[in-house]
């Protein structure tokens, strides 16, 4: 599952980002990837194939007509090796050459010589990359079936600010995992709640919370790429049903737990994302509350508890988003306790953290571990987020699959 034991190509081409490569190709190892590096000839301006062979632990492979590499590793050799080839810095030179089907120098030809899944991260400046002649190669590689992972949008190193920046190695490493995407939950049966929940004090004003619901629709949308039958619960947000998955819309606390204990009586994985209303108000008054006095007390009642009920339940795997402003991984690890879930993802939220934006970092806590996934893109986090509950739920329960 993920990049274990996988055999990743990866090509350096000559961009100033080929400094961030180095860094890659050591998080490929850490996952468990092996590693073989091929260097343009530009790339070696940049970055020294010395350096890369260290951090890839094998021989790095620059030139297309080397009698020795033939005899050993030789570009068809390396092309059948591969189980994916991931470019990363791809400049616009290399993406041109791509495009145009060249074959003249070892990369390229690799390029046309494998058979399986292309990747590309293109890093250049904003310019070069809104440049027609890039955005028509780029078309011409989609097309084609080939990945193109970014660029980002930012400062970049000739003082420009635009697109153009090669996406960060840990996003790039959740996005090449993603394209391994197989049939790691395929006939698990998943629920997820998402987004905030709407409490009614009467009928035109409620209590609620800033969750966007971004992050549990990323999960649920993930999910179903690995093939799990997914249920999302989702409280009021803004966002489109995501593709194959069975999304139930409902507003309160009360109607949350309803849908959920309903769906998980057949469930197997229970992912709790939504950000419930702790309490409600004890009534919903029928009618528009009047302004006549100068204080007004609502008395407000505990909501029944989601993740825990349906912890009780004995799925077979559970796990919940804990949102903390202070204390994170303590908060989180009495919550493991607290509602005796497998796993909990908890993020600091507030202060621009967390709820609304676009990215997120995430501390995963189970019993026996805390482990950090790095700040990247919610759809990029959801994917690795799936990738680590399924390993554990595999783990736990070794009768159900891989299936
Ligand atoms: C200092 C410097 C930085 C460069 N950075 C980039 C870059 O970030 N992206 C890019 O597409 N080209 C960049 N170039 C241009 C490429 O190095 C040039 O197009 C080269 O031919 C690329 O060769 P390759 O694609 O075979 O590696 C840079 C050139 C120089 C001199």
């Amino acid at each position: 599952m993920g990049l274990a034991n996988k055999h990743i190509v990866l090509g350096v081409t000559g961009g100033i980002a080929a400094y961030k490569s180095a860094e890659l190709a050591r998080r490929l190892r850490d996952r468990g990837a092996r590693v073989r590096v091929v260097m343009t000839k530009g790339a070696e301006h940049f970055i020294t194939p010395l350096t890369m062979q260290a951090v890839s632990s094998n021989p790095v492979h620059t030139s297309l007509l080397d009698p020795d590499a033939e005899a050993g590793m030789g570009h068809i050799e390396l092309a059948r090796w591969a189980d994916a080839m991931l470019i990363a810095p791809a400049t616009a030179n290399f993406i041109s050459r791509l495009a145009h089907g060249a074959a003249d120098d070892l990369l390229t030809t690799l390029c046309l010589a494998t058979p399986v899944a292309i990747s590309v991260a293109p890093a250049m400046n904003q310019q070069m990359w809104r440049d027609q002649a890039t955005q028509d190669n780029i078309e011409i590689l989609r097309k084609r079936g080939i990945l193109i992972l970014g660029p980002a949008e930012g400062d970049q190193a000739c003082g420009d600010i635009g697109p153009g920046r090669m996406l960060e190695p840990d996003e790039l490493l959740a996005a090449l995992s993603g394209s391994f995407r197989s049939g790691m939950l395929e006939n698990v049966k998943v629920v997820v709640t998402a987004g905030p929940t709407w409490e009614a004090i009467d009928p035109v004003r409620g209590i609620t919370n800033h969750s966007s619901g971004k992050m549990g629709y990323a999960v649920a949308e993930a999910a179903a790429e690995n093939g799990a039958r997914v249920t999302l619960v989702s409280g009021p947000t803004g966002l489109p049903r995501p593709d194959n998955v069975h999304t139930i819309r409902v507003t309160s606390a009360q109607e949350m737990y309803d849908a959920a204990m309903e769906e998980t009586a057949a469930g197997d994985i229970f992912i709790a994302v939504a950000a419930v209303a702790d309490y409600r108000p004890a009534t919903a008054a029928e009618q528009k509350i009047k302004k006549r006095s100068d204080t007004l007390t609502i008395e407000l009642i505990r909501n029944p508890d989601i993740l825990t009920a349906v912890a009780k339940r004995g799925l077979l795997f559970t796990a919940g988003f804990a949102a903390e402003t202070n204390s994170v991984e303590m908060h989180a690890r009495e919550k493991l306790t607290s509602k005796g879930v497998d796993l909990i993802a908890a993020n600091l939220v507030g202060g621009g953290e967390g709820f609304g934006t676009e990215d997120n970092s995430l501390m995963l806590i189970d019993k026996t571990d805390t482990k950090t996934l790095p700040r990247m893109r919610k759809s990029l986090l959801a994917r690795r987020l799936i990738e680590e509950i399924a390993e554990r739920y595999h783990a736990k329960n070794p009768t159900q699959g891989p299936r």
